[in-house]
C-alpha cells in the first residue's frame, strides 16, 4: 500500500441514495434529516464533503427491496430497512452540480444493465461533471434483483464475474472508440468529427456483444474511475484486473496489509502497475469532545438497531433466508456452499472447517450494526491519530466513511476531525488536479485503439 508520507490519505463517503445511510437504523436517529425525497438532502452532504476536501462521495446500490428474509418485504417496510433506493444517476448529477471538485462514484450492475447503456451513461456523466465521476462495478447479489429484471434466479457467483469480464471489455472498449481528438466541430470547413478517429467496436463474447461506436465522445477522464469491491477469490481477481479504487472492509491494519498485497499481486499478474490501485476501507467515525461523550454517542447509536435489521440485511446480502431456520440451527457445509450472494463469509467458515449456527453467523457478520465496519470513536485528536496510523503503516490508502446519521455524522467529522488530520499532514487541505482521477493520483488511460493525440 502507498503508506508514502508524500501521499495524502484518500477520503470517500460511503453513501446510500436511500431513506437511511449504510447504517439502516440511522433513519431513527433524532438528528437524521427527513427530506431524503429532495435533491437538497444529497446536495447538503455533497457541500459538507467538499468543505472537508473529501475526494469523493460514493453511492451504494441494490436493485430490490430486501425481501429474502421470511420471503417477505413486510419486515423491511415496517423497520425501514433500506426500502427506498433511488436510481443513482440523477443524484450524482444533483451532487455534482452543487460542488466544484468533489468526485461522485455510483454503483451500476453488470448483471442487470447492458454494457452499452452503462458506457453511455457514465461517459455522459463524465462530460457533464467535468470528469468527476466514478463507476462502482458490481455483479449484484440476490434473486430479488433478478426477479425485478424478469429472471427467476440470480446468475451463479463465478459465472456473473465471467459475464462482468466481458461487460468490462465492451465498456472500456466503447469509451475508447473515439480518439481524444476525434471531435473537430469546425463550422467553417463543415467538418464535425474525423471518421478516421472514431471506430466500431464489433465485440462478440459468450454473454454480451456490442457493435459500437459509443455515441458520446471520449470522456474527459479517458475512462471514468473504475471502482470495485469483490472479496471472494474470484471477486478479488476481477477487482485486480479492472479496479482502480478498491473498496474493502478491513478489521485490522494487518488484514488490510495482507489483502492489499494479495490484490496487488493479482494485479501484477494482469500486467498492471500495483500503484494504479488505491485501496480504501470502510469505517464509521464518532467524534466527541471527550472520550466519554463519544462513547455515550456510540451507545445511543448502537441502541437504534433492531434484530430484524440484522436478519433482513444478512439475508439480502447472502441471498439466503436466515428466517427459514431456528437461530440455533447449525449450517451444514452444503447450506454454506449454497450461499450465492456475497460469499466471502461463507468461504471463510468453510475454509476453517466450521459449521456455525445461524446466530453465530449473524454475530460474526455484525450485519445491521455499526460494528459491521471498524468504528473510530473518541476525541477528534485520537481518531485522527488512529486513522493516520492505518495509513502510514500501510493498512489502506484511505477510508470510505459511512454515516451513523445524516448529515450530522459528516458535519461532525468535517468540523472536528478533518482539521486535526490536516494539521498532521495526513489529508489534503486543497484539491489537486481537475478531475477525480487526477485528484486520486491515477493515470489517465490512453485509448487502446488510438493512443494519445499527436
Ligand atoms: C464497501 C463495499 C461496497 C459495496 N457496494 C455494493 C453495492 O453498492 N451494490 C452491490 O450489489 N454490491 C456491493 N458490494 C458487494 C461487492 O460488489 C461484492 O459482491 C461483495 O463484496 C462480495 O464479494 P464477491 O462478489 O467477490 O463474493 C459492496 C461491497 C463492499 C465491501
Amino acid at each position: 500500500m502507498s503508506g508514502d508520507k508524500n501521499n495524502k490519505m484518500i477520503l470517500g463517503a460511503f453513501m446510500q441514495a436511500a431513506n437511511c445511510s449504510n447504517y439502516a437504523a440511522s433513519w431513527r436517529h433524532p438528528e437524521t434529516m427527513t427530506d431524503f425525497l429532495t435533491p437538497e438532502y444529497f446536495q447538503r452532504i455533497a457541500r459538507t464533503l467538499e468543505d472537508g476536501k473529501f475526494h469523493f462521495a460514493f453511492i451504494d446500490d441494490r436493485l430490490a427491496m430486501p425481501g429474502i428474509y421470511r420471503d417477505s418485504i413486510e419486515d423491511s417496510l415496517i423497520h425501514g430497512v433500506r426500502v427506498v433506493k433511488f436510481d443513482l444517476i440523477p443524484i450524482v448529477m444533483a451532487m455534482a452540480m452543487s460542488t466544484e471538485n468533489l468526485g461522485v462514484g455510483a454503483t451500476y450492475s453488470t448483471t442487470y444493465h447492458g454494457p452499452f447503456h452503462i458506457a453511455r451513461l457514465f461517459a455522459t456523466l463524465d462530460h457533464m461533471t467535468g470528469g468527476r465521476v466514478g463507476w462502482n462495478v458490481v455483479t449484484s447479489l440476490n434473486d430479488e434483483e433478478a426477479q425485478n429484471f424478469g429472471l427467476e434466479n440470480h446468475l451463479k457467483h463465478d459465472q456473473r464475474y465471467d459475464q462482468a469480464d466481458e461487460v468490462m471489455e465492451i465498456i472500456e472498449g466503447l469509451w475508447d472508440t473515439w480518439a481524444d481528438d476525434a471531435l473537430i466541430a469546425n463550422k467553417e470547413e463543415g467538418i464535425f468529427a474525423d471518421p478516421d478517429k472514431v471506430r466500431r467496436l464489433e465485440y462478440t463474447g459468450s454473454y454480451v456483444k456490442s457493435r459500437g461506436p459509443l455515441t458520446v465522445p471520449r470522456p474527459p477522464q479517458g475512462h471514468p474511475v473504475v471502482m470495485q469491491a469483490g472479496q471472494s477469490s474470484r471477486g478479488r481477481d476481477f477487482a485486480a484486473k479492472w479496479g482502480e479504487v478498491i473498496f474493502a472492509v478491513f478489521k485490522t491494519i494487518e488484514e488490510g496489509k495482507r489483502i492489499g498485497e494479495d490484490i496487488r499481486e493479482r494485479a501484477a499478474k494482469y500486467g498492471r502497475n500495483p500503484q494504479d490501485i488505491k485501496i480504501v476501507t470502510a469505517a464509521y467515525a464518532i467524534p466527541g469532545t471527550t472520550t466519554e461523550s463519544a462513547t455515550e454517542k456510540m451507545k445511543f447509536i448502537e441502541s437504534l438497531a433492531t434484530t430484524t435489521d440484522k436478519l433482513t440485511l444478512l439475508s439480502e446480502l447472502l441471498n439466503f433466508d436466515f428466517g427459514a431456520y431456528d437461530m440455533n440451527h447449525q449450517l451444514t457445509p452444503e447450506q454454506l456452499n449454497s450461499i450465492s450472494g456475497s460469499r466471502g463469509m461463507a468461504e471463510q467458515f468453510m475454509k476453517e472447517g466450521k459449521e456455525p449456527t445461524i446466530s453465530e453467523f449473524i454475530d460474526a457478520s455484525n450485519r445491521g450494526t455499526i460494528h459491521e465496519l471498524p468504528v473510530f470513536c473518541g476525541t477528534p485528536n485520537n481518531i485522527a491519530i488512529e486513522m493516520t496510523e492505518w495509513f502510514t503503516e500501510g493498512g489502506c490508502d484511505g477510508f470510505m466513511l459511512a454515516a451513523t446519521h445524516v448529515p450530522g455524522a459528516y458535519e461532525d467529522f468535517v468540523r472536528m476531525v478533518i482539521p486535526k488530520l490536516q494539521e498532521m499532514g495526513t489529508v489534503q487541505s486543497e484539491y489537486t488536479g481537475q478531475t477525480m482521477r487526477e485528484g486520486l493520483g491515477l493515470e489517465r488511460p490512453t485509448s487502446q485503439y488510438f493512443g494519445r493525440p499527436q
